[in-house]
């Protein structure tokens, strides 16, 4: 049915008190299994894709693909380019058809994040497209990008404010303790920022890092103001771990037989996850 931008949903979302799930996906066995979840659930959905998925498959291809399985979801879809590094990283995703892009200037000086963040909300802007932006620095390894625990800073709210005043930018991930990748030990969240940052932001709030966050701690943050929550390890690991067990058997080598044991790792990891968000019957 609908291959949408972000801005409804989320908006939608915050109005409604919860979170659009947004879900990185690295080719079409995770497409299926996350819209056929989201449109069991009734639940509107967002995949994203980060810089070195782009460039293992290409813009174009993601972009047909995501939409080509959008158009036959009965509840609306978004493709999101996840950790935009660059501004021609986001053009490039705008061209090829992108619903929402992020740029992602956290581990650049305040000055240039702005800069850049302008700059990529400038273009966006003339497609009608949203833009979401970082400010602090989450933790931990996503994709190429990595922040140590000790690089890793929290967003200040104060300076927020101005960020998202300065750029215009629809939507903005914070950094509250949350980290990319698997934990070590339980995550210790800074709610009492994360509600400094909700009453003085007038924007939609970003929740990077959900996997392995205990379902409590999600939904709490989703209370306090949260529209949108990125997972991605969890379903990696869920792909792997299905194909992994399917492959023990070695008599299988047809790629729809171990890929489909993969898929139903999915789906069940996603229908947990929005269950979590709150979106289930929203869309
Ligand atoms: P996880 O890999 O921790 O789920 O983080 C996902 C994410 O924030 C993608 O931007």
């Amino acid at each position: 049915m609908s291959f949408v931008t972000s801005q409804q949903m989320l908006e939608d979302a915050r109005n409604g008190q919860y979170a659009v799930p947004a879900f990185n996906i690295e080719n079409m066995e995770m497409v299926q299994a996350v819209l056929q979840t989201a449109a069991e659930l009734r639940s509107p959905v967002m995949l994203q894709t980060t810089p070195s998925t782009v460039k293992y498959a290409g813009v174009e291809m993601l972009q047909a693909m995501v939409r080509a399985a959008a158009e036959l979801c009965p509840v609306p879809v978004a493709l999101h380019l996840d950790h935009g590094e660059s501004s021609d990283l986001a053009v490039q995703a705008l061209r090829a058809g992108y619903t929402s892009v992020m740029i992602d200037g956290s581990k650049l000086p305040l000055a240039e994040n702005i800069a850049i963040t302008q700059k990529v909300v400038g273009i966006a802007r003339a497609v009608r497209i949203p833009v979401e932006a970082e400010l602090g620095k989450v933790g931990g390894k996503e994709d190429g990008l990595e922040v140590s625990a000790k690089e890793a800073a929290y967003t200040d709210p104060e300076e927020a404010r101005q960020f998202v005043g300065a750029t215009g930018v629809n939507s903005l991930a914070v950094a509250i303790g949350t980290a990319h990748g698997f934990y070590k030990g339980e995550p210790k969240l800074d709610f009492e920022r994360l509600a400094r940052i909700r009453a003085i932001v007038d924007v939609i709030l970003v929740l990077h890092g959900a996997s392995g966050v205990p379902d409590e701690a999600v939904r709490r943050c989703i209370a306090l103001g949260v529209s949108k929550v990125n997972f991605a390890t969890e379903l990696r690991a869920a792909l792997t771990r299905g194909v992994r067990e399917a492959l023990t058997d070695p008599g299988i080598i047809d790629p729809k037989v171990f890929m489909k044991a993969g898929k139903q790792c999915v789906q069940e990891t996603v229908r947990q996850k929005i269950l979590v968000c709150g979106s289930a019957q929203r869309a």
